[in-house]
């Protein structure tokens, strides 16, 4: 066996490897935490002073990440070391991990890949494993991150080790933590899929090997674009049922119980730093092979109409229901990150919203979401409770509660609560269940199942 191979191996099985990671944002800081909590000693590299300087203070800026908040006081400058300093990652790590950003807002970009490859070659590679995390387009492994690093003159494969694992955390998802979402690994070689197969078993309890990085690199767009492609249908579902007099939450309640009906949600928009880049990255995988992309392209379409549909509602409240002008209402936003119990706002359908009613006319908004600390100008609870309409974008579990002697009108963007004449969903309709009084008492319909029956045994933020 190549005795570069033997070496890593046993370095990464003895936990003596050092692990460099390259980016230390939501997937790199969960990551560098996970190793270091292994007895790895990990060195992260960020071009951000900001958050270099808040873990050296064992300050974690991902909030939702309980985990990262726990440990990083813990492991910081004694199995963890942060710098600025990226030139210097392949020169400490037997291993370097790359996790930097892929699109800037949504248009996609290699640029952060390229500085981060243009770092590593600063240094010796020689016997080193050089793993990309960040979700690419099919071919970028080998087309972009080989050759790269090939410029010192060294082989792929032979020389140095080159992997490609995708990463599938979920910040803000309690139940579903690094080390139990499998984790798909792969290699330019043989050599170096196991290399990144063995490295991975540190951190997580099932590694799915695959044969090739490409394999990989689409399994991840693959995954999310059917996400992204599976809500958009069922936005298309909630406009239908708006102008059907049909509740959408009923009518997916019983379409569920069928047992190969997926119940996505409707909602006032997809955000985050993926599903808005990832269709847009497996697409351009195939540019210029003559294939019809047109499902992609129009469920990036219809999801990225919904932010503006739902501030539409605001709007025509103004007029149809309170009767003042949109200039003198008050809006509260409620919800700035992009998901429930994140503190993540890139491409939050809260400020697509904000961005339509300023254009027509608004003047009073006041967003308010006590998860995001990122420096936006935010409002106070007693600004949005005293709104005209609350458009409610993200239904975190800290918010349960607060709207329950609320009396003003709610655009629920999140479909969590009831509707109502002054409560109005994404394809909500307020349908009186009442069958002519008869009640649906369990002793009499036993085996009835019922969506008000739902509703009673579940109630999410409460609106009085
Ligand atoms: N956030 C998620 O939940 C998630 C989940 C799965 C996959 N991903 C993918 O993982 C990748 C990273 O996403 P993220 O959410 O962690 O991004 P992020 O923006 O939170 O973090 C990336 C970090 O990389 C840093 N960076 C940029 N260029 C650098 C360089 N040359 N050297 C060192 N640091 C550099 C940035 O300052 C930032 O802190 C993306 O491709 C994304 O699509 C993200």
């Amino acid at each position: 066996m190549n005795s570069r191979v033997t070496s890593i191996s046993e370095k990464i099985r003895e936990r003596t490897a050092k692990i460099a990671v390259i980016g230390l944002g939501y997937v790199g800081l969960n990551i560098s935490i996970s190793f270091a909590c292994e007895g790895f000693q990990v060195y992260g590299f960020d071009v951000d002073e900001r958050k270099i300087d808040s873990l050296r203070n064992g300050i974690n800026y991902i909030p939702e990440e309980g985990f990262i908040s726990e440990m990083l006081p813990r492991v910081i400058s004694k199995s963890f070391f942060v710098s600025t300093n990226v030139d210097e990652a392949s020169a400490i790590g037997d291993v370097i991990i790359i996790i930097v950003p892929t699109a800037n807002g949504n248009t996609p970009t290699m640029e952060y890949l390229h500085n981060a490859l243009n770092s590593i070659i600063k240094n010796d590679i020689t016997g080193k494993l050089i793993v990309l995390e960040s979700t690419v387009k099919v071919g970028t492994t080998e087309e972009i991150v080989v050759p790269a690093l090939e410029k010192t003159g060294l082989f792929a494969g032979k020389d140095f080790f080159v992997g490609y694992s995708p990463e599938r955390i979920d910040p803000g998802n309690k139940e579903r933590s690094l080390r139990n979402i499998p984790k798909v690994v792969s290699g330019i070689n043989p050599e170096s899929a196991e290399i990144t197969a063995k490295l991975y078993e540190n951190i997580v309890n099932e590694v799915v090997l695959v044969s090739s990085t490409r394999t990989a690199e689409f399994i991840k767009l693959m995954e999310n674009v059917q996400r992204d492609v599976n809500i958009a249908l069922m936005n298309l579902f909630a406009i239908m049922c708006e102008k059907a007099n049909i509740d959408i939450e009923e009518a997916i309640f019983a379409a569920s119980t069928k047992w190969n009906f997926h119940p996505y949600k409707a909602s006032c928009g997809v955000g985050g730093h993926c599903l808005k880049k990832d269709p847009l990255l497996l697409a351009h995988s195939f540019d210029g092979e003559g294939l019809d992309l047109g499902l992609i392209y129009a469920a990036r379409k219809i999801n990225d109409l919904m932010p503006t549909l739902t501030a539409e509602k605001a709007l025509l409240i103004c007029s149809d229901k309170i009767g003042k002008n949109v200039s003198e209402t008050k809006f509260g936003i409620l919800g700035l990150s992009y998901k429930k119990n994140s503190s993540d706002t890139r491409n939050a359908p809260a400020f697509y919203i904000i961005d339509h009613l300023k254009k027509n006319g608004a003047q009073h908004i006041y967003p308010y979401d006590p998860l995001v600390k990122n420096g936006i100008i935010q409002a106070k609870v007693s600004d949005i409770l005293n709104s005209d309409i609350i458009i409610l974008t993200a239904a975190h579990d800290c918010f349960s509660g607060l709207l329950d002697n609320y009396d003003g009108y709610i655009v629920d963007g999140t479909n969590t609560l009831e509707p109502s004449d002054k409560v109005i969903g994404i394809g909500r309709n307020h349908i009186d269940m009442k069958f002519k009084d008869k009640s649906f008492d369990d002793s009499v319909l036993p085996k009835i199942l019922t969506y008000q029956k739902k509703k009673l045994a579940s109630p999410k933020i409460n609106h009085g």
